[in-house]
């Protein structure tokens, strides 16, 4: 695609070539279709446009080093898209459906994965929605799993180097037993004031502490929260938390870097021991955290003015193995044919 600036792509829509399209009706998954349409028709009734069922994914395409086009985990986003229907009462796609789908997609955008070395990929966005007309709240009989794709750039602007955060006592993202442990909408839009606040305040980003009692770190933003100390790679561990992919990915890594892994709650006071922090995700792989103030107590804790060496080298790893560059030893990355 001569006529885009690949260097220059912020995390934000851009029309691809094809979206790739398939529904659940009368008991099955009917055929699947590329389509050009950026529209999708829909009953005024639907389950998600009134009761929100409806359930995301989002992941991205590489091109490698070696000009191959590569896949990172798609099979962890497809269990996690089958736990969050499960959770919100809709008929999933198989993971050898969603993973097929992935490819078929990406495939028929190939000119709009970025050219290797210019930081951009394929943003990937598989949705599910509940589509049959509802009045009574009562799950769908009919769903349409879509999948649309994007070339994206960094998802922060400031890029690799540390933000600040500010922590947000006023609102939750999610409920103890609630939804947070799935990616649906809902939990999204409950992030949404949250985050213009903090952004009002000159912050990049939230923490969000548990709903309950206030006092331990959930997520930060939509992006799950991790800090290094005396050797160890501490993440909380809450009902309400999203297990990420690119989490559970770094946990493996820092295990092959020596480090220890404590999947735990982390109390908010805790962050006052840590060396380094971080969030992360798969739009952004790694944010550094500069520093997070606490209006409450008025404390700034912080974590120096450079990224941290664990936080890079973890961020250097990932970012290899979905370009090709280091070797792929837990099998995570499939090569698009
Ligand atoms: N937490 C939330 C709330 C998210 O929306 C995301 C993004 O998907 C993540 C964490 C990170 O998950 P992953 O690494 O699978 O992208
Ligand atoms: C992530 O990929 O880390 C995200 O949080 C995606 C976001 C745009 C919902």
């Amino acid at each position: 695609m001569e006529n885009i600036d690949w260097g220059n792509l912020g995390f934000s829509y851009m029309k691809a070539d094809y979206n790739l399209r398939c529904y659940y009706r009368d008991g099955k998954w009917e055929e699947m279709t590329l389509s050009q349409d950026e529209h999708i028709p829909m009953h005024i009734a639907a389950t998600c446009l009134h009761y929100g069922q409806e359930a995301f994914e989002g992941l991205k395409a590489y091109r490698g080093v070696d000009g191959e086009i590569r896949l990172f985990r798609a099979d962890e986003n497809a269990k996690r898209l089958k736990s969050s229907a499960d959770y919100l009462m809709m008929q999933a796609p198989s993971v050898d459906m969603f993973v097929d789908a992935v490819t078929k997609v990406v495939k028929a955008n190939e000119r709009f994965i970025p050219p290797y070395g210019t930081g951009a990929s394929l943003y990937i966005r598989p949705l599910l929605i509940g589509t049959g007309a509802q009045v009574g709240v009562s799950p769908s009989d009919e769903y349409l799993f879509v999948i649309f794709v994007t070339p994206v750039g960094p998802y922060y602007k400031s890029g690799f180097n540390p933000m600040k955060v500010i922590v947000d006592r006023d609102h939750d993202r999610a409920a103890p037993l609630g939804t947070g442990h799935v990616k649906t909408g809902g939990n999204y839009v409950a992030s949404l004031l949250s985050a213009s606040w903090g952004h009002d305040m000159g912050y990049s980003s939230v923490i969000y502490l548990d709903a309950k009692e206030k006092r331990y770190i959930d997520e930060c933003g939509a992006a799950n929260f991790f800090g290094i100390k005396n050797g160890t790679y501490v993440t909380p561990k809450s009902h309400s938390v999203l297990p990420s992919i690119t989490n559970l990915s770094l946990t493996q890594l820092a295990e092959d870097l020596g480090l220890t892994v404590e999947r735990r709650e982390v109390d908010l006071a805790e962050l006052a021991t840590f060396e380094e922090a971080g969030s992360c995700g798969t739009a952004a792989v790694i944010s550094p955290i500069g520093s997070v103030y606490d209006p409450k107590e008025d404390i700034t804790y912080s974590f120096g003015d450079s990224v941290g060496k664990v936080t890079t080298e973890l961020y250097n790893r990932l970012c290899g193995i979905q370009y090709g560059e280091v070797e792929d030893t837990h099998n995570w990355v499939t090569i698009v044919k």
